[in-house]
């Protein structure tokens, strides 16, 4: 398999094969050469009533959907999936299923190239200072519960030079750091890793999930500016709690809680 060779829905299924629950028993797989947004369609699926556990996957997206409302640019040569979960409320409360999303693709980044991949609270997933791949958790109710739609998208293939103006300086891919592994290797990583961590929050553990993530997370202990929709706060990001929201010991000598939020490094001038 080469950076080269291109998903279809016979390599997402050899991808799930080793799952547990996704793409398992009543639960859909779908893969498609192109799509507006994989959160959408699965959003569609699970409005008719898809089973926890079920994926799609596309080629590339023509609407791929970011988090905050942005856009997630999608051409091909990248990897976009979406996992319909239906967690109930304890495992909702626990650990957010994004933090297990960023940290299962920065893990399956270590394990299918020689690249450390790094994580920026809350879940963007880094190698070195430009993000490579991200995560959108979108909730919602129906009349079966809750519904998480985990969206991932990871730059894979795109060549270095292929972000435009706007993302040139702050996103990458694995070929853009030499690395020319294939989506489905990346895919198949990710899916499994995912479904052990959902399995262990949801067996009540997350301890060792938390500090997995924790270690990944270089931004802990430094100086850092949180952006939130109504004010920007500055503060030494000491730490996680045991439910995945960021402490910051902020300026004004206070400490406080965020469970959201754009967070970035400020760096000494
Ligand atoms: C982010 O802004 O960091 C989150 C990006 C999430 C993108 C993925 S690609 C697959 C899935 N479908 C979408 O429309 N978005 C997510």
């Amino acid at each position: 398999m080469s950076a080269e060779s291109p998903l279809d829905l016979e390599a997402v299924q050899r991808a799930a094969a080793w799952c547990t629950f996704i793409g398992k028993d009543t639960a859909i797989v779908e893969f498609h050469s192109t799509l507006d947004s994989t959160n959408q369609r699965a959003g569609e699926l699970a409005r008719e009533g898809a089973a926890e556990g079920s994926l799609v996957v596309a080629a590339q997206q023509q609407s791929g959907r970011g988090r905050l409302g942005k856009t997630w640019n999608s051409p091909v040569g990248g990897l976009y999936l979406t996992v319909i979960l239906r967690p109930d409320q304890a495992m909702l409360r626990r650990l957010p299923v994004t933090l297990l999303g960023g940290l299962a693709v920065a893990e399956a980044i270590d394990a299918t190239t020689e690249l450390h991949a790094e994580l920026k609270w809350p879940n963007d997933i880094y190698v070195g200072d430009k993000k490579v791949a991200g995560v959108l958790g979108e909730l919602s109710r129906d009349a079966k519960g809750s519904v998480l739609l985990l969206g991932i998208g990871v730059n894979i293939a795109q060549p270095a030079d292929g972000f435009g103006d706007e993302l040139k300086e702050t996103a990458t891919s694995l070929a853009g750091n030499g690395e020319t592994t294939s989506a489905e290797s990346v895919l198949s990583e990710v899916l499994k890793r995912f479904e052990e961590h959902y399995q262990s929050v949801k067996a009540g553990g997350g301890v060792g999930i938390l500090s997995s993530a924790s270690a990944r997370m270089p931004m802990l202990g430094k100086p850092v500016r949180l952006r939130l929709p109504e004010r920007t706060l500055t503060g030494t990001a000491s730490g996680l709690t045991q439910t995945g929201a960021l402490v910051l010991e902020l300026d004004d000598g206070t400490r406080d809680v965020f469970v959201a939020g754009e967070v970035e490094e400020v760096r000494p001038k």
